[in-house]
Parts: structure tokens; C-alpha cells; sequence
């Protein structure tokens, strides 16, 4: 059956629209959107879809083909239910957009399709926030930009779920454009498309197909650590967030931060916000080879100073390089989930063959290697 008869079969009416998100990558820049810098994320050809159709009342209903779980809410009295993470996503938004004070006129029928693996740091969950603030502003003519689409989804992702996570994800997601990465300034929320022209190089997405675990909770840990590492530092600085701060005022700094630990994180941020820069600057000249190099001390300083990688991470990674990328590092907020890697693009097959072989020499489990497009953000589809 095609989306429109399955909707038919659930819904009971025939459906109006679908509506399409991208998953994302980030290229550099980890974990530095919730310290004011800048990152380099861009939207790759994975998708989530939103099959739809207007009520005549004003329930929101929601089914699943991937939990093939179904809940409805109405408009008029929106809670939250713990029970059902995913539909508390969909929720969050219309909770959200009416306190904004956006008017929605009728409920929906939603029908959720999705290619993006759950869980695994491609961000399937920012695609949906996205997917939904984009369809609901599309339906009822609302409006919104799509640099406010990415704030109100990240609202929901802060205020109604509880999650402290930065902007990255959503922006990257509403804010995608073919072949382009985007440079992202979390502090001042501006950003610049910047041409992924990479010649005979190409990124691919390597998964670990280990589930993050604890990510809520190590992720605001990690917030947290770097809330106090600011704090120390402002002691002596007058500073906005850490990413205002260059190595070498960190090493004067360094008796200012006593816990071994504050100081690590707060050195991987402030390290990963210098390599940002070589990151973007050997794009702009076309140095694939600084490129690679970059990638591979991002990811040992994920690794050992903020230590988000973990050992499946690392196996891959590690994988990779032995399969001939020129660099490789995890992506995303860590603690399993994917990675990428900078490989020559005709190598692919043989790359893809060597890196499932060593990681599952060294992990007994099976990874996934993905050939993924740069992508346009969330889009109508045309054939509906
Ligand atoms: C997750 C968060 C983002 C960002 C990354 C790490 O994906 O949602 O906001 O902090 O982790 O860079």
C-alpha cells in the first residue's frame, strides 16, 4: 500500500498533502551551539514524511508506520503523556505554537513515515519538531520563517520535553540547502550557506547501530559542566559564553579551573571552536586534505576531554581511517549513534566492505555505511 491508501485505511478520509524533513549531519563544531559558537551542520537525503489531512474539529490525531503506535490530543486541552515519547514531539509543538499565540483553526490527521534511524545522532526527532512546525504554519497560512521554525521547535525540544539542547539541529534541518553546509553563529543566530564543494571527496555516514544511551542525561550533564567552567572563568573575564574565549587565554586561565574535569570540557569546546575555523577556511581553498585531519582531532578530543564518544564511536572511527578515509569523527550529541568520514568517492564500495569488516572484527555488531545528498530543508512534496 502507498502512504495515500494507508493514510485512507487509518484516517478513514483521503489525505490532502505530504510534507518532507531532511536528517542532518554535523561537519565540525560539536557541542559548542549551547556555548555561543559557531558549527557546521548540513541537511542529508534521509527523511521523515507527514501524510495529512484537515479535521472538521479540533483533535490533533497522530498515527506512526514506524512504532505503528496511534494517539490523539485535542487542541483545546494538549498534556503531556509520558507514556508515548514520540507523540509527545507532535504535541509539544502544538502546545508551543499556541502559546506563541498562533492561531489553529482545525485539528489534523498526521500520518508519520520515517527513513531516519531513532536514536542514532541524525536527528530524526529535531526533522519531526521541524516537519510539524513547517506542515502546521503551511496549512493554516501562518507564516513562520523557517529561521523561526527551527526556534520554536527548539522551544519545544527545551520547554516541553525538558531536553537543554542548543539550536543546531533544527536550524540545520529548516535552514537546509542542496549541496551547501551551513555556518551557523548560535550566539547571535546568523548564519552563511557555504558551498560543500569537496571535488572528488564526498562525507558518508557510518552507524553504529548502537542506540545513544543516557542521552538526555549526559547531554545536560555536559551543559551543566560547561555552565560551571563559564562561571569560573568569569572570575577574571568578562565573557558571554566560552566560545568568546581563545586558547591561549584558556592556558592563563588554567589555575582558575582546579576540577580536572570542568577543564577538560571547557578545553574541548574552546579547542573545537579553533578547529571550526581551519575547518572553514581549508573548505573555502579546497584543502580536502586539512579537511580530514581536522575531522580526526575533533573527534580524539570528543573522545578524551568531553567524553561523548564511547567504544563503538571509536571502533568505527577507527574503522574508517583504516579503510582509507582522510578523516572521520563521531557526529551529534555522541554516546553511540553515527559518524562520518571524508573518503574518495570512487572507493566507496571497497571503504564501505573494510570498515562492516573491522567493526565487526572488534565489536561483534553489525554497522551500516550510508551514501547520503546534501538536501534542500523541509519541502511539500510535489507527488502527493
Ligand atoms: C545534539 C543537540 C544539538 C547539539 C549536538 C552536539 O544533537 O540536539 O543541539 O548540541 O547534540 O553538537
Amino acid at each position: 500500500m502507498d502512504l495515500k491508501e494507508l493514510f485512507r485505511a487509518y484516517f478513514g478520509c483521503d489525505s490532502t498533502a505530504t510534507y518532507r524533513a531532511p536528517a542532518r549531519i554535523n561537519l565540525i563544531g560539536e557541542h559548542l551551539d549551547y556555548n555561543g559558537g559557531l558549527v557546521l551542520p548540513a541537511a542529508i537525503s534521509l527523511y521523515i514524511s507527514a501524510t495529512i489531512s484537515v479535521r472538521n474539529d479540533s483533535k490533533i490525531k497522530v498515527y506512526s508506520l514506524n512504532t505503528k503506535t496511534g494517539f490523539e490530543i485535542d487542541l483545546k486541552e494538549i498534556r503531556k503523556d509520558s507514556k508515548y515519547a514520540w507523540a509527545n514531539y507532535v504535541f509539544g509543538v502544538f502546545s508551543i505554537l499556541l502559546d506563541e499565540g498562533y492561531k489553529i483553526p482545525n485539528g489534523l490527521n498526521i500520518l508519520i513515515d520515517s527513513e531516519i534511524p531513532l536514536g542514532s545522532g541524525l536527528s530524526s526527532s529535531a526533522a519531526l519538531l521541524d516537519l510539524i512546525v513547517y506542515l502546521t504554519s503551511e496549512t493554516f497560512s501562518l507564516d513562520i520563517s523557517l529561521e523561526k521554525i527551527a526556534k520554536l521547535a527548539q522551544r519545544v525540544e527545551n520547554d516541553y520535553l525538558g531536553l537543554k539542547s542548543g539550536i543546531m539541529d533544527e536550524a540545520a534541518i529548516a535552514l537546509g540547502k542542496k549541496n551547501h553546509c551551513l555556518l551557523l553563529n548560535c550566539q547571535e543566530y546568523e548564519y552563511e550557506q557555504i558551498p560543500l564543494d569537496l571535488g572528488d571527496y564526498t562525507f558518508v555516514v557510518l552507524k553504529t547501530n548502537v542506540p545513544r544511551s543516557l542521552v538526555s542525561s549526559k547531554y545536560n550533564e555536559r551543559v551543566e559542566e560547561c555552565q560551571k567552567g563559564l562561571e569560573l572563568i568569569r572570575k577574571k573575564m568578562n565573557v558571554n559564553n566560552l566560545c568568546e574565549i581563545s586558547v591561549l587565554e584558556l592556558e592563563r586561565f588554567k589555575d582558575l579551573i582546579s576540577d580536572e574535569i570542568i577543564y577538560q570540557r571547557v578545553k574541548h569546546v574552546i579547542s573545537e571552536r579553533h578547529r571550526v575555523h581551519l575547518f572553514v577556511e581549508a573548505l573555502k581553498k579546497k584543502e580536502i586534505v586539512s579537511l580530514g585531519k581536522i575531522l580526526n582531532e575533533s573527534h580524539l578530543s570528543l573522545k578524551d576531554d568531553y567524553e561523548v564518544s564511547g567504544p563503538y564511536l571509536d571502533a568505527i572511527q577507527i574503522a574508517a581511517i583504516h579503510a582509507g578515509a582522510i578523516g572521520a569523527r563521531m557526529t551529534g550529541a555522541g554516546f553511540g549513534g553515527c559518524a562520518i568520514a571524508l573518503i574518495k568517492k570512487d572507493s566507496f564500495t571497497k571503504f564501505r566492505e573494510e570498515v562492516l569488516n573491522e567493526y565487526s572484527n572488534l565489536t561483534e555488531l553489525h554497522a551500516d555505511v550510508l551514501e547520503v545528498d546534501i538536501v534542500d530543508g523541509p519541502t511539500k512534496c510535489l507527488l502527493h
